[in-house]
């Protein structure tokens, strides 16, 4: 039967470059929708850039240029760098569309009508200066907990404290510097806490088939239990000045506030879609229509299941649309098992890596081999990205073709045995073509891991197989032609049905391997059978090169930033999260992550060391029962630190912190110390251990920041 299927991934923003960590996701949904697309079935492919919001607008600005030419720059861009790594979308469009200002106004009205929309005055941060209301992140100023300056109006990225903008001391606007005033506007809000979303989201998310297990964990963790109204309103609108669509008031009248850019983002599924059906004659209301039988599957990264898995369905089902089949969330990209890092050189760009000359393939192919449809993270680590390639994609895959192509080239005048091959292919290669259904099923469950690493063991077979046959030995005996024939010819067959297996994730690969073998473009049912006696191919040409880990040295290097300090941007593409819930994502959150993380690759280097010598430091995490100035200490403040040690027990430190902490707010807190650390006679009396503090190199120009751990943990705890 013949699937209907509309997939979509998340809509990248239109204010930054294509990197690594978004191609996770984009190659993931392609080799999937490719997958559907070989198997015969009605699959539709479509994304846009998510062009509103403010720092879109900020950004804009910066640049002297209007919103509008920097979303079409930028759209120019996105498409160069997904074609390059050959994600075929059906339709590529952008959520400043008439389509999308239509979807996001039908279903804004309907759920008004629904009784689902309410105003309510709000009070914000006001940049008096800029005169705009300031998004939490552009906002700054010093975390209410630990103190430390110059941090977002969300969370603290020093003590991990999450908190509303209100809270910072001293908070200042990050777009002008003015102090922020607190003004009142009217909001609208989407009821998400209404009965009607609630009882619909407990029974929309029962559906098993529906969300990945660790997706339904998550969204019955904010969903409560039965009984409990966990769920808080949506705050949908925004004040102007901004860039998105203003929302109609009635009769037309103008409101002056715009959809929140999370409100039309997913809204923008639909206007792609839309798009493409006006150009293709396709029929919109059999893929979004209440009764629609078409399945719609949104690919996401984790940290936006909130936005896809509680506001979408809850929006679709009550302004009478189709709600999604499923919503499939990966997990964030490491690299060398860190977070993408500029100073580290694995911040990479689509555009950069392609133009470095590097293979696309190569990377589709990494991907591939570790994507397991789970929410896992997932590691780039780039010796074995190298090493992995070479050893199947050159080394297994296509030395196949390679060993017996020349054979049949020079032997047989490039035409394969004349005879069918059938029976004796499956005795000599058995379980090959009926791999066919078992991979299949792989890949229909995005777990392509398993998928390739079945094609690579029946690859190693085929290799055993050339090995055992020796063609280089029976090309030397005239009277074995025959036999070198068929040996030939069913090699040739072999690589066809590996073809076959691999063109999901390898599409340009696998048109030259169609060439070569002088077939139509191959889907998935031509496993069924094998080439026609006597089938012509064409000259071998060699189809991959090896990675020569030079090149990923010098990729490495060309996106290696300097560690000079860049001046202090208007953030990227960054959204506030709906709620705490929502962690937020290395990927997206990658630029102002980035200036701590170059701070702590400055100071490292060096030696290593091994792990005894780190296991002989003995961390604890210490509770701070009490701080103290130290009278004709500059730089020192007393602390008497418990360690769980018992009743009373407590060790005595002196900790040159005073420029950044006032004792009194130390007390209480976790932090963690050096607990076997010689006692040392001080001028001011004994010191018992150390506590850890982070700085700069010289301590001076950014501050220091005291070391706190994640909450639950307790006093006398093992830091390791
Ligand atoms: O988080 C992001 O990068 C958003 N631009 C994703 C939007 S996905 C969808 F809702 F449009
Ligand atoms: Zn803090």
């Amino acid at each position: 039967m013949t699937r209907k299927i509309l997939v979509t991934s998340a809509l990248p923003y239109a204010n930054g470059a294509i990197h690594l960590g978004h191609l996770v996701e984009y190659i993931q949904t392609d080799i999937w929708s490719r997958f559907q697309k070989m198997r015969g079935h009605e699959c539709w492919y479509v994304c846009a850039d998510d062009t509103h919001g403010t720092p879109i607008m900020l950004r804009a600005e910066k640049e002297g240029i209007t919103p509008e030419a920097l979303i079409e720059r930028v759209h120019a861009e996105h498409s160069r760098d997904f074609a390059g790594f050959h994600v075929a979308f059906d339709n590529y469009y952008t959520t400043h569309s008439d389509e999308t200002r239509h979807y996001s106004e039908d279903i804004f009205a309907k759920l008004k009508t629904a009784g689902l929309i309410e105003v309510r005055s709000i009070e914000q941060y006001y940049d008096p200066v800029k005169e705009m209301f300031l998004p939490d992140r552009f906002i700054k100023g010093e975390c209410p907990k630990c103190g430390t300056k110059d941090q977002y109006g969300d969370a603290c990225e020093s003590c991990g404290a999450a908190y509303a903008p209100t809270d910072l001391k001293n908070p200042y606007s990050a777009v002008s510097g003015a102090k922020p005033v607190l003004k009142s506007s009217d909001h609208y809000f989407f009821k998400l806490s209404d009965p009607r979303c609630q009882s619909f989201l407990r029974q929309w998310t029962k559906n098993g088939a529906r969300l990945q297990t660790e997706a339904s964990n998550k969204l019955q963790e904010w969903l409560g239990e039965p009984g409990e109204n966990k769920l808080t309103d949506w705050d949908i609108s925004r004040d102007a000045p901004y860039f998105g669509f203003e929302i109609p008031g009635d009769d037309g009248k103008s409101t002056g506030k715009f959809f929140y850019v999370w409100l039309d983002a997913p809204i923008g599924y639909m206007g792609s879609f839309k798009n493409f059906c006006d150009k293709t004659g396709l029929d919109f209301d059999e893929y979004w229509g209440k009764d629609s039988q078409a399945e719609l599957y949104h690919f996401i990264g984790k940290d936006i299941l909130y936005f896809h898995a509680l506001f979408w369905p809850a929006e679709l089902e009550h302004a009478g649309y189709r709600t999604p089949t499923n919503v499939f969330a990966h997990g964030f990209l490491t690299v060398d098992g860190a977070k993408m890092s500029k100073s580290r050189g694995t911040f990479i760009t689509a555009e950069s890596y392609l133009q470095q000359g590097l293979n696309p393939e190569w990377l589709r192919y990494y991907f591939a081999a570790k994507l397991n449809g789970t929410m896992e993270d997932i590691d780039l680590n780039l010796e074995d990205f190298a090493q992995r390639v070479n050893s199947d994609l050159v080394g297994k895959y296509i030395n196949i073709a390679s060993r017996a192509a020349g054979f049949i080239a020079k032997r047989f005048d490039g035409k394969l045995l004349h005879a069918h091959v059938n029976e004796r292919f499956h005795a000599d290669l058995p379980g090959l073509r009926e791999a066919a259904e078992e991979i299949a099923g792989y890949y229909e469950a995005r777990d392509s891991a398993r998928a390739l690493r079945r094609v690579m063991a029946l690859a190693d077979q085929i290799n055993q197989y050339v090995d055992k046959n020796q063609p280089w030995v029976l090309a030397k005996d005239k009277e074995k032609d025959e036999l070198l024939h068929y040996v030939c010819s069913a090699l040739i067959n072999a690589f066809r049905l590996l073809t076959i297996y691999l063109k999901p994730v390898l599409p340009k690969l696998a048109q030259r391997a169609e060439e070569f073998l002088n077939v139509a473009p191959l889907h998935w049912a031509d496993a069924g059978h094998l080439l026609p006696p006597a089938h012509l191919i064409n000259a071998y040409e060699h189809l991959m090169q090896r990675i020569d880990p030079k090149q990923i040295e010098a990729l490495v290097a060309a996106n290696r930033e300097s560690l000079a300090p860049t001046p202090a941007a208007v953030p990227a593409a960054v959204s506030p999260a709906p709620s705490s819930a929502a962690s937020h994502s290395p990927q997206r959150h990658a630029q102002h992550q980035q200036a701590a993380e170059d701070k702590a690759q400055a100071s490292a280097g060096g030696p290593y060391i091994s792990i005894d010598d780190f296991s002989k430091v003995e961390l604890r995490i210490a509770r701070i029962a009490d701080a103290q100035h130290v009278e004709g200490a500059d730089k020192l403040i007393r602390l008497t630190l418990d360690l769980g040690e018992g009743e009373g027990k407590t060790r005595n430190v002196f900790a040159g912190i005073k420029s950044a902490y006032d004792p009194a707010q130390l007390v209480g807190r976790l932090t963690v110390m050096v607990a076997n650390l010689a006692p040392r006679k001080m001028k001011f009396g004994m010191s018992e251990g150390m506590v850890l503090a982070a700085s700069d190199a010289d301590d001076k120009s950014t501050g220091l920041f005291l070391l706190s751990p994640d909450s639950g943990a307790q006093p006398g705890m093992r830091v390791k």
